[in-house]
């Protein structure tokens, strides 16, 4: 790889995340600590929300997974999502006990179209799991109303949707549980990490204990300056904390979540106005009221435009130089769960066609103008060549 490669979700670090590593590696308290405890604070307080209602976890798999259990919702029970999405999702729904049942997306907003939610419940279902799609928000007074209607919980995937809003109010406080990825690609980056949030003092207390083997009291409470203190195992929990390392790379991201929310903005722009002549499908604009994530710039690239194919385009991309990225293919389009569930991929024709067409341009705030501009150059490049990969290089 080029020095001059650009790493697709290069996540941007700068010297107060490496100065609160450094001191989190000298104060000797690597683990669950102060620092976890002043990052959850924080994106409590981000999401207007008290600090009791924010637990960090070590991914959002985790937060989903955890959010689940601790929710009881009844085993074996079905929870309709959506099938354009990171495996994750399902994979925590199924590892929860649950089951999952797929519902199309829109094909403008490419989240999922609360119409086929509503076909998708049966009497076995028991919750509904929103993906905000690239930081777009979901239709979430529509996906609140079907869930009303049926007494259904909502488990919002907010991976993409740190600083997502719809309607003035935040994701991920519209349902009972938001769950939130820190994943090195991700808005807020702290390598591996998570966070899970609800309204439900005592859901979060639940996840809390279910994420360190199900124990009364975390390392920090035991160990602590306050002396040693006993605690009990009252539940089958799994091993899920957070460590304050990556909490102290998170609280210096999450103070620049808006600067860099702004940069990411001005990189959409930019590919917006520069992609509009190309035979492209481009994002939707932003819905009004509502505030996107910016998290993917995601065209789209149908076999029958004027140009690459999706994937000889991932691969001249990556011959220019530029990492890019493929979110997602559909799940039914992935074996295990044909295997597992029976599902095809045109089942669910909307998210097949996404998947099948779509490529992810970088749009990390550590990008500057000279990469934009590369990107840019790169990307309408393939349309005028108009080659497949294979015959060219
Ligand atoms: C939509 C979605 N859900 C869940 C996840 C899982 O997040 P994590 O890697 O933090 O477990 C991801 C990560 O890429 C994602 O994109």
């Amino acid at each position: 790889m080029t020095s001059d490669f650009i790493t697709f979700g290069a996540p941007q670090i700068q010297e107060a995340e490496i100065s609160e590593v450094e001191a989190c590696l000298r104060s000797g308290w690597l683990g669950t600590g102060p620092r976890v405890a002043q990052f959850e604070k924080d994106f409590a307080l981000y999401k207007g929300l008290a600090h009791t209602q924010a637990a960090a976890l070590n991914s959002c798999t985790a937060a989903l997974h955890v959010g689940m259990v601790a929710a009881n919702l009844e085993p074996g029970s079905e929870v309709v999502t959506t099938p354009l999405t990171f495996c994750a999702t399902a994979n925590a729904i199924i590892h929860a006990g649950l089951t999952p049942v797929l519902a199309d997306v829109d094909p403008v907003t490419q989240c999922i179209d609360p119409a086929a939610i509503e076909a998708a419940i049966t009497p076995r279902t028991s919750a509904i799991l929103p993906v905000h799609f690239a930081g777009r928000p979901c239709d979430m007074d529509r996906i609140m109303q079907i869930a009303d209607r049926h007494g259904l919980m909502v488990i919002e995937d907010c991976a993409h949707a740190i600083e997502t809003e719809y309607r003035g109010r935040k994701a991920g406080t519209f349902g009972d549980i938001g769950c939130f990825s820190f994943y090195s690609t991700k808005n807020v980056a702290t390598g591996e990490g998570g966070m899970i949030i609800s309204s439900d003092d005592a859901l979060i207390a639940r996840a809390k204990v279910l994420a360190l083997h199900g124990m009364s009291k975390d390392a920090w409470h035991r160990f602590g300056d306050v002396g040693y203190r006993h605690y009990q195992v009252v539940d089958i929990g799994f091993k899920y904390n957070m460590m304050d390392l990556q909490a102290a790379i998170g609280l210096h991201q999450l103070e620049r979540v808006d600067a860099n929310w702004t940069r990411r903005q001005h990189i959409w722009q930019q590919y917006m106005a520069a992609f509009a002549d190309l035979p492209v499908g481009l994002p939707a604009p932003v819905e009004q009221d509502t505030r996107h994530g910016y998290h993917l710039f995601t065209p789209l690239i149908a076999p029958d435009a004027e140009g690459p194919t999706r994937d000889d385009a991932l691969e001249l991309m990556h011959r220019h130089g530029i990492g890019v990225g493929v979110h997602y293919l559909s799940l039914p389009e992935h074996p295990v769960y044909q295997q597992r569930f029976g599902w095809r991929p045109e089942q669910w024709p909307n998210a097949e066609r996404i998947g099948r067409q779509t490529i992810s341009l970088p749009i990390s705030p550590k990008l500057v103008d000279s990469d934009i501009a590369r990107v840019i150059a790169a990307f309408r490049s393939l349309f005028q060549h108009r080659a497949p990969a294979a015959a060219t290089g």
